[in-house]
């Protein structure tokens, strides 16, 4: 999902000339094995992340270099040149690790990845904890730079208006992520991804007062009555309190989903949650999650489903216009006349489905949809099209 995001969210900022900034709180080494793939899936976040921002550049330029898998290649140092900066680069990566081992691996990994797709780059040492790479490629406009140190304790680039920033912040446990920090990735030109932690948080509620409060940001006693108007368990009460206290740092209108992962027992681990305060953010978002989603009731990916259906994890859209109708039909039946723009922003806001056209020609042949019309007074040339040049308003039939 961080790879399908990322391929989205890459596209939209740079064909819109944005500068995309991309920051990765919890990076690893990058590579599980030495096996340098072929699938960017198959690699660690940071990876996805330049090995994304590459192919952008190849694609767009139609540039002839290609992933070349070989086996581990030793990168030498390149200091000494005198003018790289971050911001001389229009994708910029920014990567923490806390741990120094994979701190070393992943700033050896960022070169490798840059030599596999025979791209020149320029390494800089700028203290023992921070090494900054830049293409050395005019066409291949990437900066990054890798830091050893605690997410806690680096705040994010200063975002200007030309800027956006996607955060992916992916920590064991909930310790290191307090919200006093975790709340400066979220608002205006930003956005978060954030795995929260819901098993751990919630068999350590009562034990971990201060850890809890810190992660909320707030006091056990407020946390407590803010719970209470939710119902259902206990797990998905607490990323919902999480989510909203999120959004309300945002500072504007947000946008949320939240994404749930079993285990091979199906019994939850953790949830993902995104937050933006760009619909089109959740649009991306949503796409990226129902791609990855195996459950048609909710955004969930499960172990447990591949393994009791034996089925091989299908990463592909399997959204059904025949399933998205009649929870359409449900909402605007009853004579109902609404505009296009309508349905679309329920099905983008209320539904856990995203928004396909081609669902109101579902509903159309099934008679489902009585009429169409322009604000002129005209009908669609063919039935069960709806051309972008005009807002069309759809009857809903009675039931
Ligand atoms: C769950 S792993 C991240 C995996 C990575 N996102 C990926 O897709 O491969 C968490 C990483 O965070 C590092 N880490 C632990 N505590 C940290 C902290 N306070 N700040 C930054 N990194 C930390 C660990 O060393 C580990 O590499």
């Amino acid at each position: 999902m961080w790879m399908r995001h990322l391929q989205a969210f890459v596209g939209k900022t740079q064909s819109c000339q944005l500068n995309t900034i991309i920051y990765d709180g919890f990076a690893g080494a990058g590579v599980y094995s030495n096996a340098w793939d072929e699938d960017i899936a198959k690699y660690g976040s940071p990876l996805i992340a330049i090995r994304v921002s590459i192919e952008h550049f190849i694609t767009k330029g139609k540039l002839i270099n290609r992933f070349n898998a070989r086996a581990s290649i030793e990168v030498g140092p390149n200091d000494g040149v005198a003018d790289y900066r971050m911001t001389n680069y229009s994708i910029r990566v920014y990567l923490v690790e806390g741990n120094i081992s994979n701190f070393n691996k992943l700033v050896k990994n960022v070169g490798i990845i840059f030599d596999l797709y025979a791209i020149k780059f320029i390494r800089k040492k700028r203290s023992t904890d921070c090494v900054e790479i830049f293409s050395a490629d005019d066409s291949i406009s990437i900066s990054c730079r890798v830091s050893h140190e605690k997410f806690e304790n680096v705040d994010p680039p200063h975002i200007f208006s030309s800027d956006r920033l996607v955060a992916f912040i992916d920590p064991f446990g909930y310790k290191h992520i307090p919200m006093s920090h975790v709340s400066k990735f979220v608002g205006l030109r930003k956005e978060i991804y954030i795995n929260y932690m819901s098993q751990f948080v919630n068999r350590f509620f009562n034990v971990d007062e201060e850890g809890v409060q810190k992660l909320f940001g707030m006091a056990k006693a407020d946390i407590e009555s803010r719970l209470l108007p939710y119902t259902s368990d206990r797990l998905d009460n607490g990323m919902a309190l999480y989510k909203d206290i999120l959004k309300e740092h945002c500072g504007t209108e947000a946008f949320a989903l939240s994404f749930e992962m079993r285990n091979i027992y199906n019994t939850r681990l953790y949830h993902m949650i995104f937050i933006s305060c760009h619909e089109k953010g959740l649009e991306v978002m949503k796409e990226a999650m129902n791609a990855g989603t195996q459950n048609p009731t909710c955004f969930a990916l499960s172990d447990f489903l591949i393994s009791k259906k034996g089925q091989k994890m299908n990463l592909r859209n399997g959204q059904k216009d025949e399933d998205v109708a009649p929870v359409i039909f449900e909402r605007f039946k009853s004579n109902q006349s609404v505009s296009i723009k309508t349905v679309r922003n329920f099905v983008i806001h209320d539904t856990i489905f995203v928004w396909r056209k081609g669902t109101l020609k579902n509903l159309c042949v099934n008679n489902k949809i009585t009429n169409v019309l322009s604000a002129a007074g005209q009908h669609p040339q063919r039935r069960g099209t709806f051309p972008d040049h005009t807002e069309w308003f759809l009857t809903f039939a009675a039931s």
